[in-house]
């Protein structure tokens, strides 16, 4: 009973397009079957190949008009930002302070902190997005609230509690010496719990003095396998007063070098305005980036150089950065990273968009061993997407040719309508119908 097969279009994901070429980036199966065991996917092949070596009492899902994808990855979101998603008109640094700053301070009150999880994580499963990179409050009850969420459904999840000592409100600040306490607490109780991972996330330099950063590249060095996860390089203005607020570093990206932040578990949400030597020094300490396009558009931020990453070779991720991102859905977030690379003359083609929103996502994450692709021995998260989710879509879908094109009018598309079911560790966490 612990076999369930599913058979519908199936594509996964085996590298990035970039480096391996289009066609050797993906396996297809029109009509494809996947065999999950113990919420671990055991087979994927063509359907009428594998049947046959299967028993004959397995259960068998079968879905029409609709394609099996790994679930999505989003490496950078503000769970706390849920109730202030569409705050009008400001750019970065005003937008935290008149819209951001008052709806954290709301996370004072547990109960709080637990009804906009549940509501969070609801709306990352209602869009497929399977895993995520998150951001908590200053306060260390709001990651707990996140964590026992995420446990309940058997989620893969990354939070940590924001540290953040100046430059904001008094309600919103620590000190170096408690967020350090408060961010040991924290792992100890969750970092390595079933699905669940640790991430340090000083909110970015203008909020940390340089003890705090150094207490975050502490913390690091004393626990294997956590995550940092920060802000760099989004916006113009903030990029000068991090200039003025440590003359003695190199740039933005070296305030957080200097304290020993980089490293193959770092994300760097945004950088948007790097100059050469800081990408050398992202690819040269395999940190990542999570590139954020609704966000960079919605604030005003600026358009990320995507081939300047590819140059260079950095690991990139997608995020939706809600709540300045303006979607929970990866599809209308690859759909602006395609407008995004448009603006600057480029084209960003369908098999890459979804494998930045699925592998390239797990690979920023050192986590493509269980998780972004569909091969057997990996976890058994992924999404039903419905071809037909609307009238629209079922009407344009009726006109395409190839898989390329189902893919890209999808994208262009699709958003939540369209993810039919949700599975994390083979059980379903959410069905549209
Ligand atoms: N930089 C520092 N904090 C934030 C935040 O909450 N959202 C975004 N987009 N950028 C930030
Ligand atoms: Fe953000």
């Amino acid at each position: 009973p612990a076999i369930t097969a599913y058979r519908a279009a199936i594509l996964d994901s085996l590298g990035d397009p970039t480096d391996l070429g289009i066609d050797n980036s993906y396996r297809y199966f029109e009509d494809g079957l996947m065999v999950v065991e113990n919420g671990q996917i055991t087979a994927l092949g063509e359907a009428t190949d594998l049947l046959t070596t299967l028993p004959a009492d397995i259960t068998i899902q079968q879905y029409s008009d609709a394609l099996i994808i790994p679930g999505f990855i989003d490496t950078h979101i503000h769970y706390p930002q849920t109730g202030m998603i569409a705050s009008y008109g400001e750019q970065l640094l005003d937008w935290l302070e008149n819209y951001t700053f008052p709806a954290e301070q709301k996370f004072a009150d547990p109960q709080h902190a637990a009804d906009v999880s549940e509501i969070f994580v609801n709306e990352l499963l209602r869009n497929g997005t399977t895993t995520a990179l998150v951001f908590g409050t200053v306060h260390p009850a709001s990651v707990d609230a996140f964590f026992h969420c995420a446990e309940q459904h058997n989620l893969r999840m990354i939070a940590g509690k924001v540290m953040m000592d100046r430059n904001a409100p008094a309600a919103l600040t620590d000190t170096p010496d408690s967020s350090y306490q408060d961010s040991k607490a924290l792992i100890e109780r969750w970092h390595g719990k079933g699905r669940l991972h640790y991430a340090v996330t000083p909110r970015f330099a203008p909020t940390s003095s340089p003890e705090q950063l150094s207490l975050a590249g502490k913390l690091l060095q004393e626990y294997e396998g956590l995550y940092m996860h920060t802000h760099l390089s989004e916006n113009k203005n903030e990029i000068e007063w991090v200039k003025n607020l440590f003359p003695d570093q190199n740039g933005y990206l070296d305030v957080y070098d200097h304290h020993h932040l980089l490293g193959e578990r770092s994300v760097f949400a945004h950088g948007v305005h790097l100059c050469d030597e800081e990408c050398q020094r992202l690819a040269d300490t395999d940190s990542a980036i999570a590139f954020c396009p609704t966000s960079n558009l919605f604030l005003g931020s600026g358009l990320f150089n995507l081939p300047q990453a590819e140059k260079f070779k950095i690991n990139v991720g997608m995020g939706t950065d809600v709540g300045a991102g303006t979607s929970f859905s990866m599809l209308q977030t690859i759909n602006e990273a395609y407008k995004v690379m448009q603006l600057q003359g480029k084209k960003l083609h369908p098999f890459k968009s979804f494998y930045l929103a699925t592998l390239g996502g797990a690979k920023a994450l050192k986590l493509d061993d269980k998780i972004g692709n569909l091969e057997p021995g990996s976890e058994a998260d992924f999404v039903v997407l419905d071809y037909n989710a609307t009238p629209l879509m079922k009407y344009r879908m009726a006109q395409t040719q190839s898989l390329e094109e189902r893919l890209f009018v999808m994208m262009t598309l699709g958003d939540d309508r369209a993810v039919k079911e949700t599975y994390a560790m083979g059980k379903p966490v959410y069905s549209r119908d």
